[in-house]
């Protein structure tokens, strides 16, 4: 079936990851940027593996230099999710694109991207919340300048805080610090762990980081005793089975964790992640759950509610999505 009419809810969307390859194509001649080595002949983005997709990933956002080109962004990925039936979206948005960690910078795109959102909710009624997020390879120090940023923009629209990047540099605990920050200034927390690295990788984010919602955290599956944690604990995984797929984690939907994790009661959501680089949408992935797992609304309609009840916005917003 086609869950484009399907109203979904993600938890698990990199703004930049979501740009389509025609606004960055745009917005590169429009700046005389050269970037099309990062393109195939077909005009999709094009990479090899995981570092490679993080460099490709870069030089397309590198064409993002104004808060004017984050408000396009914004537009653009907002009509396209609105347009896939997707209702709710959290987007992680990292000032270190957005003004480079500075401050002021942040504030100008950060209001730039809030003003593209209230036009897309007005537009298409899709809601948005931001999670601000630090980048892992660039390091706990260029993390602690993001963290700050998240606290001072701390509110109903920037509701949480997180980590993306490369999972193999370095420790979560090496993030502490910025994650004890955010905390502190009321944001809720997730961390990408369990993607590229192993079952360690999401007992280090529970125990040093205190998040309550990992990012993939597929490879927890590699652990019982984690699998138990996670389910008694409630913490929320962001699964994005297209994009493990797409970076070769798994060779096919069936032989991705999703359906034996969440037997083994742990609590599943389903995102794109970075929708264009890995050609899919949030109704391409329920329909390839559907294949692969053979699951129904009945299932799809417990992801979402697993979504609503995860996602890191208020109360009443969560009542609207119900
Ligand atoms: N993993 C880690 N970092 C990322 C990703 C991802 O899939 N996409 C954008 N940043
Ligand atoms: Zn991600």
């Amino acid at each position: 079936m086609s869950w484009q009419d399907y109203p979904k809810v993600e938890l698990h969307l990199h703004l930049e990851g979501a740009a389509p390859a025609d606004l960055i194509r745009r917005l590169a001649r429009e700046k005389s940027v050269d970037i099309a080595g990062i393109f195939d002949e077909r005009g999709h983005y094009s990479f090899d593996d995981f570092p490679d997709f993080l460099q490709v990933y870069e030089a397309a956002t590198s064409v993002l230099k104004r808060p004017e080109d984050y408000a396009r962004l914004t537009a653009a990925v907002l009509e396209r999710s609105a347009e896939d039936g997707v209702i709710y979206t959290e987007a992680f948005i990292s000032p270190d694109f957005c003004g480079g960690g500075d401050l002021a910078a942040w504030r100008e795109y950060l209001h730039a991207i809030r003003e593209a959102a209230d036009r897309a909710e007005a537009a298409h009624g899709i809601i948005m919340r931001g999670i601000v997020t630090c980048i892992r390879h660039f390091g706990p120090y260029t993390a602690r300048q993001i963290a700050r940023c998240a606290a001072e923009t701390a509110g109903d629209w920037i509701t949480g805080f997180g980590m993306g990047g490369n999972e193999t540099m370095g420790k979560q605990g090496d993030f502490a610090w910025s994650f004890d920050c955010a905390r502190e200034a009321g944001l809720n927390l997730t961390t990408h762990a369990g993607e590229f690295a192993g079952p360690a990788s999401v007992r280090q984010a529970l125990d040093d980081l205190r998040v309550t919602r990992i990012g993939h955290g597929v490879r927890a599956v590699d652990d019982p005793a984690l699998i138990d944690r996670l389910a008694e604990a409630g913490t929320v995984l962001e699964v994005c089975p297209g994009s493990n797929v797409a970076l070769g984690l798994y060779p096919d939907l069936r032989a991705h964790p999703i359906a034996k994790l969440r037997k083994a009661g742990v609590k599943v959501t389903v995102s794109t992640d970075d929708p264009p680089f890995f050609r899919t949408s949030m109704s391409q992935e329920f329909a390839g759950l559907e294949r692969a797992f053979g699951w129904d609304l009945t299932d799809f309609a417990v992801l979402n509610r697993t979504a609503v009840d995860a996602a890191f916005c208020d109360a009443a917003t969560k009542d609207r999505l119900r």
